[in-house]
């Protein structure tokens, strides 16, 4: 059986790993990466390949940096050409981002002579990290995450509010599965590895002595003003306790476009460039608490028991509010809530179902139980 993994962006990574692991050790899959190049610097790409022992991409499509639709419709055109001529029985894709829908759009649309898979004469199509909803449609991934579930021919969701959110837009249950959260698999994976860095040593920092930020929607980002108030807000913070924040590259630019970097530089702020998965990791586990606008933070640290301040109005991971340690705040509550963490920072460690790192064995299963039993050629 010939399966697509498709990657194409940071967080993108951690959910292919484990697959990729599960799946090569079986004698009937022949698995094929395929990185999209939505990201592209070392540090956001090549980082993480050699962190998750991942082999280099199979494919590699090289589409870069653009508007919305100029990625999407590169994804579309160039991973068309690998999907008619490779023919691939099963595409993965995960999360939310621009590349997951273009490729679930262009595989939706192929027809092959000869083959079939499942009845269907195109690549069975599923989606990892289905079911999620921010219920913002100002947010492009949550175009992506809606676009992609009504296209995919399996849904593979990591907490039961996924599956409530996709009952209630019509889809059957008979496409869904619930399968948990393939990022917890990559964090026990690596658990020895992540343990054994000391990143916050570079800092000259202390376990527990420190907060981590990290930034990039374009909500808090793009805007000058909003910026420069999520800046002076850390500056604020940073006098109460030091803050790592590694900077992803559109912050980075943004952040000295609009001048807000010397400042920055100057309060008891770190700001290095971002950081491997390992590194970061690290960072996290020792952390007392982390400012995000992150998806997948809001999970890692609810698994791990840290405190979590996520500047947004919404989340499509509310299991991490209602039990996990995850907290949404705005700019305006931002300060006066990581006060409060600090004399409270002792929640004790959440427990999900099946956030166990068993979600790829359980993928697996599925693929050999309800996938490959339906391939065939005619
Ligand atoms: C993308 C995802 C977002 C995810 C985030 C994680 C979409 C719509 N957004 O947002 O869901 O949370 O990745 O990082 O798919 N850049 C570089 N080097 C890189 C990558 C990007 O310099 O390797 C710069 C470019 O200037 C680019 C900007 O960062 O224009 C934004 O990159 P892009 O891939 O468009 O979106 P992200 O903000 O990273």
């Amino acid at each position: 059986m010939l399966i697509h993994l498709i990657c194409a962006a940071r967080p993108n990574f951690m959910k292919v790993a484990p697959l990729y692991h599960a799946l090569k050790n079986e004698r009937w899959a022949t698995v094929v990466i395929v990185h999209t190049g939505q990201h592209y610097d070392a540090n956001m790409s090549d980082a993480f390949f050699d962190d998750l022992n991942l082999p280099k991409p199979h494919v590699y499509l090289g589409i870069g940096s653009g508007s919305h639709a100029e990625q999407v419709a590169r994804v579309m055109i160039e991973y068309e050409k690998v999907i008619l001529d490779q023919k691939p029985d099963l595409i993965i894709v995960v999360g939310d981002v621009n590349s997951t829908m273009a490729v679930t759009l262009a595989a939706s649309k192929i027809e092959f002579a000869g083959r079939q898979t499942n009845g269907q004469r195109r690549p069975v199509i599923a989606h990892l990290e289905a079911g999620l909803r921010s219920y913002d449609r100002g947010m492009p991934e949550e175009i992506n995450r809606l676009v992609t579930d009504v296209l995919a021919d399996t849904l593979w969701t990591p907490s039961i509010d996924a599956n409530e959110n996709l009952a209630r837009e019509g889809i059957s249950p008979n496409k869904v599965r619930l399968v948990g959260n393939i990022m917890i698999d990559s964090l026990e994976m690596l658990r020895a590895k992540i343990e054994a860095e000391q990143t916050y040593q570079r800092f000259n920092l202390a376990p527990k002595s420190y907060g981590v930020a990290t930034f990039h929607r374009p909500s808090n980002v793009d805007d000058s003003a909003t910026l420069t108030a999520l800046c002076n807000t850390l500056k604020d913070i940073s006098n109460d306790v030091p803050l790592i924040f590694p900077v992803h590259p559109r912050t980075r630019k943004n952040m000295q476009q609009n001048g807000n970097w010397s400042e920055m530089e100057s309060a008891n702020i770190f700001l290095p460039e971002p950081l491997g998965y390992a590194q970061f990791m690290n960072l996290v586990f020792n952390s007392r608490f982390v400012l995000t606008d992150s998806g997948g933070i809001q999970e890692e640290t609810t698994y791990l028991g840290i405190p979590c301040l996520t500047v947004r109005d919404n989340t499509e991971r509310p299991i991490t509010i209602t039990k996990g340690t995850n907290q949404l705040c705005t700019l305006d509550d931002l300060m006066i809530k990581t006060k409060a963490l600090l004399h409270d920072d002792c929640r004790s460690r959440p427990v999900i179902d099946y956030w166990d790192g068993k979600t790829a064995q359980r993928i697996v299963k599925i693929i050999d139980k309800e996938i490959r039993q339906g391939v065939a050629v005619s």
